[in-house]
Protein backbone atom coordinates (compact mmCIF):
# COMPACT_ATOMS: atom_id res chain seq x y z
CA UNK A 1 0.00 0.00 0.00
CA UNK A 2 0.99 3.58 -1.21
CA UNK A 3 2.19 5.67 2.37
CA UNK A 4 -0.14 9.00 1.41
CA UNK A 5 -2.34 8.15 -1.80
CA UNK A 6 -2.15 10.80 -4.69
CA UNK A 7 -3.97 13.35 -5.09
CA UNK A 8 -6.59 13.41 -7.98
CA UNK A 9 -5.30 14.57 -11.05
CA UNK A 10 -8.46 17.10 -11.73
CA UNK A 11 -11.52 18.35 -9.74
CA UNK A 12 -13.05 15.51 -10.31
CA UNK A 13 -13.27 12.76 -7.38
CA UNK A 14 -13.14 9.65 -8.88
CA UNK A 15 -15.27 5.97 -7.21
CA UNK A 16 -15.94 2.68 -8.72
CA UNK A 17 -17.23 -0.35 -7.62
CA UNK A 18 -14.83 -3.26 -8.04
CA UNK A 19 -16.30 -7.18 -8.16
CA UNK A 20 -15.83 -10.14 -10.42
CA UNK A 21 -18.30 -10.50 -12.37
CA UNK A 22 -18.49 -6.61 -12.32
CA UNK A 23 -19.93 -5.55 -16.10
CA UNK A 24 -23.54 -5.84 -15.44
CA UNK A 25 -23.48 -3.62 -12.00
CA UNK A 26 -26.09 -1.44 -11.70
CA UNK A 27 -23.80 0.71 -9.55
CA UNK A 28 -22.50 3.44 -12.03
CA UNK A 29 -25.59 4.18 -12.89
CA UNK A 30 -27.13 4.50 -9.76
CA UNK A 31 -24.17 6.58 -8.26
CA UNK A 32 -24.48 8.95 -11.86
CA UNK A 33 -28.29 9.43 -10.84
CA UNK A 34 -27.36 10.54 -7.58
CA UNK A 35 -24.66 12.61 -8.28
CA UNK A 36 -26.77 14.51 -10.87
CA UNK A 37 -29.57 15.17 -8.48
CA UNK A 38 -26.69 16.29 -5.71
CA UNK A 39 -25.43 18.21 -8.44
CA UNK A 40 -22.11 16.84 -7.39
CA UNK A 41 -19.02 16.98 -9.68
CA UNK A 42 -18.08 12.76 -9.55
CA UNK A 43 -17.16 10.27 -11.57
CA UNK A 44 -17.83 6.40 -10.91
CA UNK A 45 -16.95 3.39 -12.67
CA UNK A 46 -16.92 -0.37 -12.94
CA UNK A 47 -13.62 -2.09 -12.32
CA UNK A 48 -13.16 -5.67 -12.75
CA UNK A 49 -10.59 -7.32 -10.13
CA UNK A 50 -8.88 -10.85 -10.88
CA UNK A 51 -9.95 -13.71 -7.97
CA UNK A 52 -8.17 -13.84 -5.12
CA UNK A 53 -6.12 -10.33 -5.86
CA UNK A 54 -8.63 -7.55 -4.73
CA UNK A 55 -5.29 -5.71 -3.17
CA UNK A 56 -3.35 -5.78 -6.28
CA UNK A 57 -6.37 -4.61 -8.43
CA UNK A 58 -6.84 -1.87 -6.19
CA UNK A 59 -3.51 -0.08 -5.76
CA UNK A 60 -4.01 1.74 -9.15
CA UNK A 61 -7.43 3.29 -7.61
CA UNK A 62 -5.00 4.59 -5.06
CA UNK A 63 -2.02 5.91 -6.40
CA UNK A 64 -4.57 7.54 -9.16
CA UNK A 65 -6.16 9.38 -6.10
CA UNK A 66 -9.87 7.83 -6.27
CA UNK A 67 -11.62 8.78 -3.28
CA UNK A 68 -13.30 5.51 -2.27
CA UNK A 69 -14.84 2.46 -3.61
CA UNK A 70 -18.08 -0.17 -3.25
CA UNK A 71 -16.95 -3.26 -3.17
CA UNK A 72 -18.94 -6.58 -4.21
CA UNK A 73 -19.28 -10.18 -4.43
CA UNK A 74 -16.70 -11.88 -3.92
CA UNK A 75 -14.41 -9.27 -2.51
CA UNK A 76 -16.40 -7.89 0.58
CA UNK A 77 -13.84 -10.26 3.11
CA UNK A 78 -10.78 -9.90 1.56
CA UNK A 79 -11.61 -5.64 1.51
CA UNK A 80 -12.40 -5.86 4.88
CA UNK A 81 -8.65 -7.34 5.91
CA UNK A 82 -7.23 -4.79 3.83
CA UNK A 83 -8.95 -1.49 5.99
CA UNK A 84 -7.21 0.01 8.38
CA UNK A 85 -10.33 1.14 10.33
CA UNK A 86 -13.74 -0.09 10.20
CA UNK A 87 -17.46 0.83 11.03
CA UNK A 88 -19.07 -1.12 14.24
CA UNK A 89 -21.60 -2.25 11.31
CA UNK A 90 -18.44 -3.46 9.33
CA UNK A 91 -17.14 -5.05 12.42
CA UNK A 92 -20.18 -6.74 12.85
CA UNK A 93 -20.70 -7.90 8.96
CA UNK A 94 -17.22 -9.17 8.94
CA UNK A 95 -17.53 -7.77 5.77
CA UNK A 96 -17.09 -3.97 4.05
CA UNK A 97 -19.16 -2.98 1.17
CA UNK A 98 -17.77 0.53 1.05
CA UNK A 99 -14.46 1.92 1.36
CA UNK A 100 -13.06 5.67 1.72
CA UNK A 101 -9.73 6.86 1.16
CA UNK A 102 -8.18 9.58 3.21
CA UNK A 103 -4.67 10.77 4.49
CA UNK A 104 -3.26 7.56 3.60
CA UNK A 105 -5.33 5.28 5.43
CA UNK A 106 -8.65 2.96 4.10
CA UNK A 107 -11.48 2.93 6.42
CA UNK A 108 -13.92 0.49 5.70
CA UNK A 109 -17.74 0.41 6.19
CA UNK A 110 -21.30 -1.87 5.33
CA UNK A 111 -23.95 -0.26 3.90
CA UNK A 112 -26.11 -3.63 3.06
CA UNK A 113 -28.14 -3.80 6.19
CA UNK A 114 -28.77 0.24 6.37
CA UNK A 115 -30.54 -0.29 2.48
CA UNK A 116 -32.65 -3.25 3.74
CA UNK A 117 -33.58 -0.95 7.11
CA UNK A 118 -34.50 1.77 4.66
CA UNK A 119 -35.99 0.08 1.99
CA UNK A 120 -38.46 -1.71 4.24
CA UNK A 121 -39.37 1.64 6.28
CA UNK A 122 -38.74 4.08 4.26
CA UNK A 123 -40.19 2.68 0.84
CA UNK A 124 -41.97 -0.32 1.71
CA UNK A 125 -43.63 1.43 4.86
CA UNK A 126 -43.04 -1.92 7.24
CA UNK A 127 -42.23 -1.46 10.81
CA UNK A 128 -39.62 -2.98 11.82
CA UNK A 129 -40.44 -1.79 16.00
CA UNK A 130 -41.60 -4.49 17.47
CA UNK A 131 -41.89 -7.00 14.26
CA UNK A 132 -41.18 -10.76 14.94
CA UNK A 133 -38.81 -10.98 11.83
CA UNK A 134 -37.11 -14.42 10.18
CA UNK A 135 -34.18 -14.34 8.19
CA UNK A 136 -33.55 -17.04 6.29
CA UNK A 137 -30.17 -17.72 6.03
CA UNK A 138 -26.71 -17.66 8.31
CA UNK A 139 -23.85 -16.84 5.26
CA UNK A 140 -22.39 -12.96 4.87
CA UNK A 141 -25.69 -11.73 3.26
CA UNK A 142 -27.71 -12.79 6.41
CA UNK A 143 -24.87 -11.43 9.39
CA UNK A 144 -24.38 -8.36 7.01
CA UNK A 145 -27.89 -7.13 7.82
CA UNK A 146 -28.07 -8.45 11.76
CA UNK A 147 -26.80 -5.75 13.21
CA UNK A 148 -29.35 -2.88 11.72
CA UNK A 149 -32.12 -5.02 11.93
CA UNK A 150 -31.44 -5.52 16.04
CA UNK A 151 -31.06 -1.98 15.81
CA UNK A 152 -34.33 -1.26 14.53
CA UNK A 153 -35.85 -2.48 17.73
CA UNK A 154 -37.32 -5.28 16.45
CA UNK A 155 -39.68 -7.98 19.02
CA UNK A 156 -37.53 -10.72 18.01
CA UNK A 157 -35.18 -12.26 15.23
CA UNK A 158 -35.18 -15.30 14.41
CA UNK A 159 -32.22 -16.95 12.22
CA UNK A 160 -33.30 -20.70 10.57
CA UNK A 161 -30.70 -21.87 8.55
CA UNK A 162 -30.24 -25.34 6.71
CA UNK A 163 -26.68 -25.71 8.71
CA UNK A 164 -28.33 -25.20 12.27
CA UNK A 165 -24.77 -24.36 13.88
CA UNK A 166 -24.35 -21.44 11.53
CA UNK A 167 -27.53 -19.69 12.45
CA UNK A 168 -26.67 -20.75 16.43
CA UNK A 169 -23.29 -18.85 15.95
CA UNK A 170 -24.36 -16.16 14.57
CA UNK A 171 -26.59 -15.47 17.73
CA UNK A 172 -23.51 -16.23 19.94
CA UNK A 173 -21.61 -13.30 17.86
CA UNK A 174 -24.91 -11.29 17.76
CA UNK A 175 -24.56 -10.76 21.48
CA UNK A 176 -28.71 -10.57 22.46
CA UNK A 177 -29.99 -14.33 23.33
CA UNK A 178 -32.86 -12.28 24.05
CA UNK A 179 -33.97 -11.04 21.25
CA UNK A 180 -31.94 -13.02 18.41
CA UNK A 181 -32.53 -17.22 18.43
CA UNK A 182 -31.72 -19.52 15.88
CA UNK A 183 -33.73 -22.24 14.38
CA UNK A 184 -34.24 -25.14 11.68
CA UNK A 185 -36.33 -24.88 8.92
CA UNK A 186 -38.20 -27.74 10.62
CA UNK A 187 -38.66 -26.13 13.92
CA UNK A 188 -40.94 -23.19 11.49
CA UNK A 189 -44.05 -25.35 11.56
CA UNK A 190 -46.36 -23.60 14.21
CA UNK A 191 -44.44 -19.81 13.60
CA UNK A 192 -45.86 -16.75 12.16
CA UNK A 193 -44.12 -13.61 11.00
CA UNK A 194 -44.30 -9.84 10.11
CA UNK A 195 -41.46 -9.62 8.19
CA UNK A 196 -39.48 -12.97 6.25
CA UNK A 197 -35.66 -11.87 4.79
CA UNK A 198 -34.38 -14.59 2.08
CA UNK A 199 -30.71 -14.54 3.06
CA UNK A 200 -30.10 -17.73 1.15
CA UNK A 201 -28.31 -17.84 -1.91
CA UNK A 202 -31.11 -20.04 -3.20
CA UNK A 203 -32.58 -17.97 -6.23
CA UNK A 204 -29.58 -18.14 -7.83
CA UNK A 205 -29.99 -21.72 -8.02
CA UNK A 206 -33.85 -21.86 -8.52
CA UNK A 207 -34.62 -23.95 -5.31
CA UNK A 208 -37.70 -23.80 -3.24
CA UNK A 209 -36.61 -23.40 0.41
CA UNK A 210 -38.20 -26.49 2.75
CA UNK A 211 -40.19 -23.74 4.66
CA UNK A 212 -43.82 -23.76 5.85
CA UNK A 213 -46.78 -21.70 4.67
CA UNK A 214 -47.74 -20.53 7.95
CA UNK A 215 -44.39 -18.51 8.44
CA UNK A 216 -46.34 -15.68 6.61
CA UNK A 217 -48.39 -14.14 8.98
CA UNK A 218 -51.11 -11.91 7.93
CA UNK A 219 -50.09 -8.49 6.47
CA UNK A 220 -46.85 -10.11 6.51
CA UNK A 221 -43.50 -8.50 4.04
CA UNK A 222 -41.51 -11.14 2.68
CA UNK A 223 -38.43 -9.78 1.26
CA UNK A 224 -36.35 -11.26 -1.23
CA UNK A 225 -32.18 -9.82 -0.66
CA UNK A 226 -31.62 -10.71 -4.29
CA UNK A 227 -33.68 -9.21 -7.37
CA UNK A 228 -34.11 -9.42 -11.18
CA UNK A 229 -36.51 -12.39 -11.43
CA UNK A 230 -39.00 -14.19 -9.39
CA UNK A 231 -37.59 -16.55 -6.97
CA UNK A 232 -39.40 -20.01 -5.62
CA UNK A 233 -39.09 -17.85 -2.53
CA UNK A 234 -41.09 -15.04 -3.27
CA UNK A 235 -43.41 -16.82 -5.54
CA UNK A 236 -44.34 -18.90 -2.30
CA UNK A 237 -44.72 -15.77 0.19
CA UNK A 238 -47.16 -14.40 -2.56
CA UNK A 239 -49.20 -17.64 -2.91
CA UNK A 240 -49.73 -17.09 0.92
CA UNK A 241 -50.81 -13.47 0.60
CA UNK A 242 -47.69 -12.15 1.69
CA UNK A 243 -46.47 -8.34 0.48
CA UNK A 244 -43.12 -9.24 -1.37
CA UNK A 245 -40.38 -7.51 -2.53
CA UNK A 246 -37.31 -7.91 -4.66
CA UNK A 247 -33.53 -6.86 -3.20
CA UNK A 248 -33.86 -3.51 -6.17
CA UNK A 249 -34.62 -1.09 -3.03
CA UNK A 250 -32.08 -2.11 -0.82
CA UNK A 251 -29.31 -2.12 -3.43
CA UNK A 252 -30.71 1.48 -4.15
CA UNK A 253 -30.55 2.11 -0.33
CA UNK A 254 -26.97 0.90 0.36
CA UNK A 255 -25.61 2.89 -2.65
CA UNK A 256 -27.26 6.27 -1.05
CA UNK A 257 -25.54 5.35 2.00
CA UNK A 258 -22.44 4.81 0.37
CA UNK A 259 -23.31 8.02 -1.39
CA UNK A 260 -23.95 10.14 1.81
CA UNK A 261 -20.32 8.74 3.77
CA UNK A 262 -18.83 9.53 0.81
CA UNK A 263 -20.24 13.28 -0.30
CA UNK A 264 -22.63 13.97 3.01
CA UNK A 265 -25.46 14.48 1.05
CA UNK A 266 -28.40 12.21 1.33
CA UNK A 267 -30.00 11.62 -2.43
CA UNK A 268 -33.25 10.84 -3.17
CA UNK A 269 -33.55 7.06 -3.77
CA UNK A 270 -37.23 6.62 -4.99
CA UNK A 271 -37.04 7.80 -8.41
CA UNK A 272 -33.96 5.91 -8.64
CA UNK A 273 -35.34 2.64 -7.99
CA UNK A 274 -38.54 3.54 -10.25
CA UNK A 275 -36.09 4.12 -13.56
CA UNK A 276 -34.21 0.92 -12.77
CA UNK A 277 -37.45 -0.54 -12.51
CA UNK A 278 -38.77 1.13 -15.86
CA UNK A 279 -35.66 -0.05 -17.25
P1 LIG B 1 -23.96 -15.27 0.79
O1 LIG B 1 -22.73 -14.40 0.83
O2 LIG B 1 -24.82 -15.08 -0.42
O3 LIG B 1 -24.73 -15.20 2.06
P2 LIG B 1 -22.97 -17.80 1.69
O4 LIG B 1 -22.19 -17.12 2.76
O5 LIG B 1 -22.34 -18.93 0.95
O6 LIG B 1 -23.42 -16.77 0.58
O7 LIG B 1 -24.35 -18.30 2.34
C1 LIG B 1 -25.32 -18.94 1.59
C2 LIG B 1 -26.54 -19.18 2.48
O8 LIG B 1 -27.56 -19.81 1.69
C3 LIG B 1 -26.28 -20.12 3.65
O9 LIG B 1 -27.12 -19.76 4.72
C4 LIG B 1 -26.67 -21.46 3.05
O10 LIG B 1 -27.03 -22.44 4.01
P3 LIG B 1 -25.87 -23.33 4.71
O11 LIG B 1 -25.23 -22.46 5.73
O12 LIG B 1 -26.60 -24.50 5.27
O13 LIG B 1 -24.93 -23.72 3.59
C5 LIG B 1 -27.89 -21.06 2.27
N1 LIG B 1 -28.22 -22.02 1.21
C6 LIG B 1 -27.59 -22.18 0.02
N2 LIG B 1 -28.18 -23.14 -0.71
C7 LIG B 1 -29.21 -23.64 0.04
C8 LIG B 1 -30.21 -24.63 -0.16
N3 LIG B 1 -30.27 -25.35 -1.29
N4 LIG B 1 -31.10 -24.84 0.82
C9 LIG B 1 -31.06 -24.12 1.96
N5 LIG B 1 -30.15 -23.16 2.21
C10 LIG B 1 -29.23 -22.90 1.26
Amino acid sequence: MADKYAEPLNDIDRYAVVGNPIAHSKSPQIHAAFAKQTNQDISYEAVLAPLGNFKHALQPLLDAGYRGINVTVPFKFEAYDICHHHSARAKSAGAVNTLSFKSGEIVGDNTDGAGLVNDIKNNLRHALEGAHILILGAGGAAQGVLLPLLNANPKSIVIANRTFEKAQQMVEKSGDSVIVSASTFEKLKNQWFDIVINATSTGLSDTALPIPDNIFAKNCLAYEMMYGRETPFMKQAKENGAQVADGLGMLVEQAAEAFYIWRGVRPQTAPVIAKLRNS
